[in-house]
């Protein structure tokens, strides 16, 4: 048995989770899946990267505790990656006492060797992406330097302090020598000249600090200063394996074997920063990191400043809506596309059509109808109860047997080197080779024409098709192949040399009434689908995102919405709503915006910033001390550079708009149920 430590980046919590952060989360869970199931000791760590400087901007704007915020934010972020049927082993937060321990130790031994050294730093940064620029990587652009990276080139800040800096320089030729030393290490191949050129370039030293005492990890004997905030995240990595405290824990689980990065934080970050740090302190670089590609939507970059974020677990629900599958299910078929589409190295763009065609034709049309076609025709024809039994296995019946020893070999090779979609490749074909063999094997005419032995043998040998592909399904869809395995009378898990076995399914095991994993989504229902765009529309030009939309509701119903054309959900989901009484502390006039009252609100224990489409209906003085209902656990939505922390509820008839109130005075932050 071997152990295997592989890493997703640690988020920052000043955006939600959506489909670019998922697409990594998910992607390590799913080679995290496979090596459990070869029986590796796996450590699979994700986690949040709290001390950004736009996370205490978010907090300040939401009238928050950074602490709290963050505590809030990365909630979520666990509760996501639950729903995503995503299980790390370790999730870290920045703000974790044991890391910030690491952190300062790491810096300390860094210091003390001379790698470490204190001078003055003028150069500029992009709080956005929370990086440093020289003055050459960032040219002036009619007066402002816009940041390089940034989707919306962001002016950069000017930074003039003196710093602590990390000796950068001195790694190079060690840099090069272990990237030319070890070919497997920087994956996907084309990116490692990407980071050759980048280090033969010339490699400044790093300014490793800010004067900014007050968010972040103090720098050891002299809290004036804090770590700047990619030095402090990069340590995560160490932390989770018990560094500084438990020697025997880091060399037990370090070098790892894999960090999972986007192509974004790649060259800089994790292949040259990342690996001349650890160098520094005497231990091995990872062995392995994958910079994969980009979501994109409609063309455009994904991002929160751009207000066309896609979110993951909210597409799981419209698909689960629009397909019929069980909600988890729904996730298991999203987990599976997002990597079937694109070569995992390269960029994509996300599109619910894609998906919703590739739910139909992989999923419903080729691996659920298999299953469903075999199960059903053993029911009718070896009858057992409800389902049936698996028929005896027939020694004639041999074209599956290759193509499947080939296929465990494919996927398997795949799954080693994160070949995502080449493992998903290999799963498809196959099945589509089951369909094949079963159209030209005809067992229906077997049954018609009364051949029950062959029949027999052909039903075997299809079933215990689909059985091997259940085992390399598990990765990606954990929840919907156990489903599977269970109609055939399987245990919910399985090894994965079991894909490379033949003939493992017992004749005479009993298997259960088919039910339909995968229903197929009907044309009607697929079109009216795709009537709605992938995403809110995206921000005017020159606006930030969200103002536009500071309606009462998010989501307003049209006009000629009638009620009985509302969609009926079941009470779990009006339970997720969180409604609270809410009194009105303040509420002025947002300058420059007819429609937007700005509203200092308590819940009690509480107080939150609210922006409401009210300035038409109510004079801000009418609002004040009054108790109205707030929907507490809505995302915070950026309108007009503010966070507004909820909505309130009103009715509307007309243009005549009320709010809601309860009709006793009830104490601020009750609950509505
Ligand atoms: N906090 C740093 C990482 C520190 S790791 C020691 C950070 N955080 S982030 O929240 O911005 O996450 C960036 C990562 O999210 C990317 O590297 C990638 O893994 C993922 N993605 C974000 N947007 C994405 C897409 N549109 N498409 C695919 N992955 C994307 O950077």
């Amino acid at each position: 048995m071997s152990r295997y430590y592989l890493t997703t980046p640690i988020y920052y919590v000043n955006d939600v989770p959506h489909i670019g952060t998922a697409y990594t989360t998910i992607a390590a869970d799913i080679i995290a899946r496979f090596h459990r199931q070869r029986g590796d000791e796996v450590l699979l760590a994700t986690g949040t990267d709290e001390h950004a400087t736009k996370v205490l901007q978010a907090a300040q704007f939401a009238g928050r505790n950074p602490h709290a915020f963050a505590a809030e934010m990365a909630d979520r972020f666990r509760l996501a990656w639950e729903r995503l049927n995503v299980a790390p082993d370790v999730f870290i937060r920045t703000t974790e006492e044991r890391h910030v321990r690491a952190v300062q130790a790491l810096f300390r031994t860094l210091r003390e060797q001379g790698d470490i050294y204190e001078g003055p730093y003028e150069g500029w940064y992009c709080v956005s992406c929370e990086t440093y620029f020289s003055a050459e990587e960032a040219p002036e652009v009619g007066g402002v330097r816009p940041c390089p990276n940034e989707p919306r080139h962001k002016p950069l800040e000017l930074v003039r302090e003196t710093n602590y800096f990390f000796r950068l320089s001195a790694y190079a030729e060690r840099l090069l020598t272990w990237i030319r030393t070890n070919p497997e290490a920087l994956q996907p191949a084309f990116r490692r000249n990407e980071v050759i050129s980048f280090i033969e370039q010339g490699l400044r030293d790093v300014c490793i600090t800010r004067a900014a005492a007050g968010w972040g990890v103090p720098v050891p004997d002299d809290p004036s200063q804090v770590v700047y905030v990619w030095f402090d995240a990069l340590i995560n990595y160490l932390t989770v394996v018990g560094y500084p405290d438990e020697p025997d824990q880091v060399a037990r689980w370090w070098p790892a074997d894999l960090h999972l990065v986007g192509k974004d934080i790649y060259v800089r970050f994790h292949c040259t920063l990342w690996p001349a740090m650890l160098m520094g302190i005497g231990l091995e670089p990872p062995r392995r990191v994958f910079g994969h590609g980009f979501w994109m939507i409609e063309g455009a970059k994904m991002s929160k400043s751009l207000g066309n974020v896609v979110e993951p677990v909210r597409t799981a629900e419209w698909l689960a809506e629009v397909s019929g599958a069980a909600p988890a299910v729904a996730v298991d078929a999203i987990r599976c596309c997002l990597f079937r589409e694109m070569p995992f190295g390269e960029d994509g763009n996300f599109a619910r059509a894609s998906l919703l065609n590739r739910f139909n034709s992989d999923l419903a049309n080729d691996l659920g109808n298999v299953l469903n076609r075999c199960l059903s025709l053993t029911a009718q024809n070896f009858p057992e109860g409800a389902g049936g039994r698996v028929p005896p296995r027939r020694t004639e019946e041999t074209a599956l047997v290759e193509p499947a020893a080939a296929a465990h070999a494919r996927v398997t090779a795949a799954l080693e080197v994160c070949e995502l979609q080449g493992a998903l490749t290999g799963i498809f074909e196959f099945v589509s080779a089951v369909n094949r063999y079963l159209g030209e094997r005809a067992p229906w005419i077997l049954a018609r024409e009364g051949k029950r032995e062959e029949l027999g043998g052909v039903l075997y040998h299809a079933l215990e098709a689909v059985r091997v592909a259940t085992v390399w399904l598990i990765p990606f869809m954990p929840v919907a192949a156990v489903e599977m395995r269970r109609q055939l009378g399987l245990a919910a898990t399985a090894a994965w040399d079991e894909g490379g076995d033949w003939g493992l399914l017992a004749p005479g095991a009993v298997l259960t009434a088919p039910r339909p994993v995968f229903p197929r989504i009907e044309k009607k229902a697929l079109q009216a689908a795709l009537q709605a765009p992938e995403t809110a529309a995206p921000p005017a030009p020159g606006k930030e995102p969200m103002e536009t939309a500071p309606a009462l509701s998010p989501a307003p119903p049209t006009e000629d919405a009638a009620p009985e054309g509302i969609a009926t959900i079941a009470f779990e989901d009006f339970a997720r709503v969180e409604l609270r009484v809410a009194e009105v502390l303040s509420a002025e006039r947002v300058p420059k915006a007819d429609k937007l009252l700005h509203l200092r609100i308590s819940l009690g224990a509480e107080e939150r910033t609210v922006l409401a489409g009210l300035a038409e209906y109510y004079q801000p003085e009418q609002l004040v001390g009054r108790k109205l209902i707030l929907v507490a656990n809505l995302a915070p939505r950026k309108i007009r550079g503010l966070v507004s922390q909820g909505m309130l509820l009103a009715a509307e008839h007309g243009d005549r708009v009320s709010l809601l109130q309860p009709d006793q005075d009830l104490p601020a932050g009750s609950r509505i149920r």
